[in-house]
């Protein structure tokens, strides 16, 4: 029988909790035993101390024990990877390694969420395809994952829900932000779906969670440790987020443009990405592959159409059109031009994500309906050379008065200087 007020008061006083105090604890509270207010002060508390990567972990076990969990393995008697982002701008790297992954033979399982606030969700970006069902069941994203090779689809209500709840309490108790409790949310969600080999993205920067290398570093050791107890094999990417990945953010304009980059005509340093992540999942995977060879074989399905008919495969099992002219268009397109001549020496996405939002691509509450058209098309980023009058931006909208409002703040969030820029590198560490 566990006293939740003593655990409360054991980790307020800098104690270690024992594995089983916290099962109890996070069981209870996913049966609605404990109240929601000492869930709320014990994550203070936790806020104040920390948890030892062993308390993290047994936080991490309860919450998948409190919920289904998928053996993809067994299922398909081989390896499935899976990859996380952390949440960053215009991040539509899940909807292009996956096709690239599939197509060099590798099955690719993902369960994914819905974007709240800045960041984008992956399913969110999926729902702009007309016909697309993100809402498998457990059966038919195993089968989808066997006989497709490929599924992305929503985290379904079975799958750790003591996190839906624990996340929520959090977020209006000023405790999201936590390395352990971050690594264990995000950490009992793809351990519970089941995946083998995992890249996690970690983002980076004024657009990030993490600001700094060094918190997204610890927040990546925290989750390889997480990972590694579970026995799966993990790597994880540290990648700016400083400014919007690629040009695209809004749903819709981002699935065409992660398309477009599986036909190899993606923005630079969003193909850079790709590559990278699906080479470091070809060498996870069962593949007799190193990273070389991974980013080898992931250029060559670029090239040979491969990953685009893995693409198309892949939405026409979930019921969508995979033509991108079906995709839909905004009716207003205004431009952001460049005020004067110069270098792009900022650009940054939290102003360009909130000029999104603001044209209805996310949502702030979380039953918000979204705008699939609108969003912003970022021509220029960091380092280009402009002439005045050049386009900066294009903003995708509904009418003209909320175009008008987002090229004002699309046009706030550029800084133009004399100077060319040091350019610094997408991936900034990879820690394994
Ligand atoms: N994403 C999650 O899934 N959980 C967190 O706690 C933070 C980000």
């Amino acid at each position: 029988m566990i006293r939740p007020a003593e655990l409360i008061e054991r980790k307020r006083d800098g104690q270690a909790l024992g594995d089983e105090d916290i099962r109890g604890l996070i069981l209870g509270f996913a049966r609605g035993d404990v109240p929601d207010y000492q869930l709320a002060a014990l994550c203070m508390a936790v806020y104040f101390r920390g948890l030892s990567r062993a308390e993290t972990y047994a936080l991490t076990d309860a919450m998948i024990a409190s919920g289904e969990t998928i053996d993809l393995r067994s299922a398909l008697g081989r390896k499935v990877v899976d990859k996380h982002s952390t949440g960053g701008v215009g991040d539509k790297t899940s909807i292009a390694v996956g096709p690239i992954v599939a197509a060099c033979g590798v099955p690719f399982g993902k369960m994914s969420g819905r974007g709240l606030g800045h960041t984008g969700g992956t399913l969110d970006k999926l729902e702009s395809i007309p016909g697309f069902r993100v809402e498998l069941t457990t059966e038919e994203f195993i089968v989808q994952v066997r006989e497709v090779g490929l599924a992305i689809v929503g985290q379904t209500a079975q799958l750790v829900p003591a996190d839906k709840k624990l996340y929520a309490l959090r977020d209006v108790t000023a405790t999201v932000d936590n390395v352990s409790l971050i690594a264990a949310s995000i950490m009992s969600k793809k351990i519970a779906a089941g995946a083998d080999a995992i890249v996690l993205d970690v983002k980076v920067g004024d657009g990030a969670f993490m600001k700094s290398v060094g918190d997204a570093r610890a927040l990546a050791e925290a989750m390889l440790d997480l990972g590694r107890r579970a026995g799966r094999e993990l790597v994880c990417l540290l990648t700016d987020m400083d400014q919007p990945l690629g040009y695209a953010v809004g749903n819709a304009l981002e699935v065409r443009e992660a398309l477009d980059t599986i036909r190899g005509q993606g923005p630079p340093d969003f193909e850079e990405l790709v590559i990278e992540a699906s080479a470091r999942l070809l060498a996870l995977s069962d593949l007799p592959v190193d990273v070389d060879e991974g980013r080898r074989r992931a250029q060559a399905a670029l090239a040979d159409g491969s990953a685009v008919a893995a693409y198309e495969r892949w939405i026409r099992a979930q019921g969508g059109d995979p033509d991108s002219a079906a995709l839909p268009r905004a009716p207003v397109v205004a431009h952001v031009e460049a005020p004067c001549p110069g270098h792009v020496v900022r650009l940054a996405a939290i102003p360009v994500a909130t000029a999104a939002l603001e044209l209805g691509a996310g949502r702030r509450t979380k039953d918000e309906p979204i705008d699939h058209a609108v969003g912003i098309v970022c021509r220029r980023k960091r380092g280009g050379a402009v002439e005045t009058g050049d386009i900066l931006a294009e903003v995708h909208a509904r009418d003209e008065a909320s175009a008008r409002a987002a090229v004002e703040r699309v046009l706030a969030a550029y800084e133009l200087g004399d100077e060319p820029l040091n350019e610094q590198p997408l991936v900034l560490d990879v820690v394994c």
